[in-house]
Order: C-alpha cells, then sequence, then structure tokens
C-alpha cells in the first residue's frame, strides 16, 4: 500500500482496538452465564451438522464438538490482567481502547451496588489514561444481571427505569476521565439474534430465546428509548461528553444492480438493518459509531438471506469484502454529516492470513471516504484479544493477540498485529 502524502488522518485520529466485558473478562455472572450451562451439551452435539461446510472445520472439529468451547468460564482474564494487556495495546501503537462494563458486576443484585467493581473500572480507566490509551466507554455489550433477565429485560418499558439508574451510577461514578460513551451495542443484532431469527452460522437463537415478533419489536423500540434516554442522563452530568451508540452496519448491495426487484430488496434491507434504529435516534448521537464486517449482496426472492460470493471466506464462513467499508461510509455521512467512528471491524482468522490485508484494505477505504470529505474521527480493531464469540464459542480467533487458554493465557502477538502497528506510525506522520 503506497501512502498518498496528500491524504492524511487528522490530527486525534483514533487508532484502537475493542475488547468487550463478557468476552474477555472471565467469572461473570449474567443471564448468558446461566445460558451457557444450559446450552454448551446441545451445542457441542450439533456442531458438525452446523459447521462441516465451514473451511476451518477438520481444525475446529474438536474444540467445536466439545462442551467446554461454549463456556465463558475465566474468559482470557483479562479481569485480572488489563495493565498488562494495556501494555500490549500501547506497544502496538493504539492510542485507545474501547471496552464495556459489566453491569452484572456493578449490580449484581437489584439496587445493590458492588463498590470494589465501580472502583476496578475506575482504575481501569485511570490505567488506560496513564497509558495514553483513550477509553471508549461502551455501556452495555448485550449481557444482563440476572435479575433484570427475570424481570423481561427490555422487553417491558417499565424496566428502562432500572436501566436509567444504571446510567445515572455511571455518568456519576465513571465519567471523570472519559470522553467518549457508547450507550448499546449493535441493538438490531441482539433484537435479531435473540428475539427473532437463530443466529445464522449457529443456527440458534441467543437468551433468552424467544421468538416472537411482538417481541422484537418491544425490545428494539425500548432501546431506541434506553438509548435517547441515556444520552440525556449522560449529557446532563457532562455536557462536554461525546455519546453515540455502535450500530452493526452492512454494506448492503443489489446482486444485480441494475434489476428493479434487487434494489428493491435492497433499499428495505438498508432501511431495516442500517438505518431504522439510528435515524430514530440522530438528534442523540453526537457521533456515528458503527460496526463494519459485512457485505451482502441480495437478489429478489421470498427469503432474506444474502446471496454473498464464494470467496474469500473467513474461517466462520462469512465473506470477506473490506473495502464494502468505503460505500458504507460515504452513505453513512450523507445520511447523517456526523464525524463517524468505526468501533469495531475485523475477522475470525486463525492463521492470521487474511488480517493484514483486511486492515489495510480498511485503511485505504477511510482514506478514500475521507478524501471525499467525509469525516472519519477513529477506527478500532475487533478484537485486541481472542475472545468469547458469544454462541460459537473459543474457536472464531479475533485477536490482534492470540491468547492461549490451555497455556496459562499466554499472550502472543500476531504478525498483522505488527503490521498495523507500523501502519498506524506511518500515518500519523
Ligand atoms: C459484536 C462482537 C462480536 C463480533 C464478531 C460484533 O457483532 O459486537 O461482540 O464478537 O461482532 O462476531
Amino acid at each position: 500500500m503506497t501512502k498518498d502524502k496528500n491524504l492524511k488522518f487528522p490530527e486525534g485520529f483514533l487508532w484502537g482496538a475493542s475488547v468487550s466485558s463478557h468476552q474477555v473478562e472471565g467469572g461473570n455472572h449474567n443471564q448468558w452465564t446461566i445460558w451457557e450451562k444450559e446450552n454448551a451439551n446441545r451445542l457441542a452435539e450439533t456442531a458438525e451438522k452446523r459447521l462441516k461446510r465451514v473451511k476451518a472445520w477438520p481444525e475446529i472439529k474438536k474444540q467445536a464438538q466439545d462442551p467446554d468451547n461454549y463456556i465463558s468460564g475465566e474468559g482470557v482474564d483479562h479481569f485480572r490482567r488489563y495493565e498488562k494487556d494495556f501494555d500490549i495495546a500501547k506497544s502496538l501503537n493504539l492510542n485507545s481502547l474501547r471496552f464495556s462494563i459489566e453491569w452484572s458486576r456493578i449490580e449484581p443484585e437489584e439496587g445493590q451496588w458492588n463498590r470494589e467493581a465501580i472502583d476496578y473500572y475506575k482504575r481501569y480507566i485511570k490505567e488506560l489514561n496513564q497509558r495514553g490509551l483513550e477509553p471508549m466507554l461502551n455501556i452495555w455489550h448485550w449481557t444482563l444481571p440476572v435479575w433484570f433477565a427475570a424481570r423481561g429485560g427490555f422487553k417491558y418499558r417499565k424496566n428502562l427505569w432500572y436501566f436509567r439508574r444504571f446510567v445515572k451510577l455511571v455518568a456519576d461514578e465513571l465519567t471523570d476521565d472519559v470522553r467518549y460513551i457508547i450507550t448499546i451495542n449493535e441493538p438490531n443484532v441482539y433484537t435479531t439474534y435473540s428475539y427473532l431469527a437463530p443466529e445464522p452460522v449457529t443456527q440458534t437463537l441467543w437468551p433468552p430465546q424467544e421468538k416472537n415478533i411482538v417481541s422484537f419489536t418491544r425490545v428494539y423500540l425500548n432501546l431506541v428509548q434506553a438509548h435517547r434516554q441515556a444520552y440525556k442522563i449522560l449529557k446532563a452530568k457532562r455536557p462536554g461528553l461525546k455519546v453515540g451508540i455502535a450500530s452493526h452496519l452492512a454494506n448492503i448491495q443489489a446482486k444485480r444492480p441494475h434489476n428493479i426487484f434487487d434494489e428493491g430488496i435492497t433499499q428495505s434491507m438498508r432501511y431495516f438493518w442500517d438505518w431504522w434504529f439510528l435515524r430514530r435516534t440522530r438528534l442523540q448521537q453526537d457521533f456515528i459509531g458503527f460496526n463494519y464486517y459485512f457485505t451482502d449482496y441480495y437478489r429478489f426472492k421470498f427469503s432474506i438471506a444474502p446471496e454473498n460470493p464464494k470467496v474469500p471466506l473467513s474461517d466462520m464462513g462469512w465473506y470477506m469484502e473490506p473495502e464494502g467499508v468505503y460505500p458504507l461510509l460515504l452513505r453513512t455521512w450523507a445520511h447523517y454529516k456526523k464525524p463517524i467512528i468505526i468501533t469495531e471491524n475485523g475477522l475470525a482468522d486463525m492463521h492470521d492470513e487474511y488480517r493484514w490485508w483486511w486492515i489495510g484494505e480498511t485503511i485505504i477505504a477511510m482514506e478514500r471516504a475521507m478524501s471525499e470529505g467525509v469525516k472519519v474521527a477513529g477506527y478500532f480493531h475487533w478484537s485486541l484479544l481472542d475472545n468469547f464469540e458469544w454462541s460459537h464459542g473459543w474457536w472464531p480467533k479475533f485477536g490482534l493477540v492470540a491468547v492461549d487458554r490451555e497455556n496459562g493465557m499466554r499472550r502472543t502477538i500476531r504478525k498483522s498485529a505488527l503490521w498495523y502497528a507500523e501502519k498506524i506510525t506511518e500515518l500519523k506522520k
């Protein structure tokens, strides 16, 4: 990749990576940990049927058929090793980290704040700042305290009261040294896989496994309110905070570009998947945060599965088109005219074959978009560390840094991470 000297990433551009509490911390107790225990055997038994088409199957077979794979358990022990992990992030020339706080640690029982957990996250933020890593705090990344889930979670409007109380706590206790806050991660993915349709590869619904379009709609609408209310609380406390969400946006395209039916389905998918939530909350977004993983091609038919090219595919069988973030950046800018932060972006790549290519293509795509006037303010790779991949468990490897859970949680920096680190230095010059 050659660098055009005229194109510069702006001063203060956030070069980062993301993690989320449940996927790395270890030792959590929330609605997901319960679900994992209840479903581990089933997921292990059905692994072959679900995954045998995936290229990586021969290599992941053993792990995917082991119930332990589906238990988050000790995580990658980030809870205890966070300082060392921050040192690694720093050594990779990153200047920011996106992380989430675990509601179930802070409020394990309804109304009872766990002082230790609050102080823990205060220290966590302090340690980031001390290393010159800008903290981007994500309030909610899908895991719920057991008591909140038992009350129906986000299905009931009245439960937003508990969420507001939690956000108030966050505003009071955890925003002193933070400038960026994300309220909610991917409301569309959460509501879809928990309440509408099984996650495509694992073919399983996520907790609470309630396939019901009415519940889906209620949760989705309530999350709109949850974001609006959280925004208000946070801004009232600290007007200078930059508050947004991390939405899951796909670069949705027509399979046959001039076919009126394919264009029709493309426009509807863009509206429902990409813009529905953002449109409703656009006045409460200081920046547009999005996670980009997919370019999806749609052909008109009576099901809504995309028809994507067969290559190249990631370990999870996802079609990879990293440069698809370019039209997505343009489209997002055209809709909202607000600074954009790519809050997640990456791939499962256990042999670290494609990661550097993926990051390189993404950097070119960002440069192109910026050259056309799009304000891109940051890029966060998913993920800093190998992590617990929800209903897939531990086999997918998303980390810039590999973690060997069998051998004392040893961290090994992948080559692509070193490549990314060099690129950052080059682009800052
Ligand atoms: C989620 C992450 C997840 C990643 C890779 C995103 O949709 O926010 O939690 O690990 O995708 O699947």
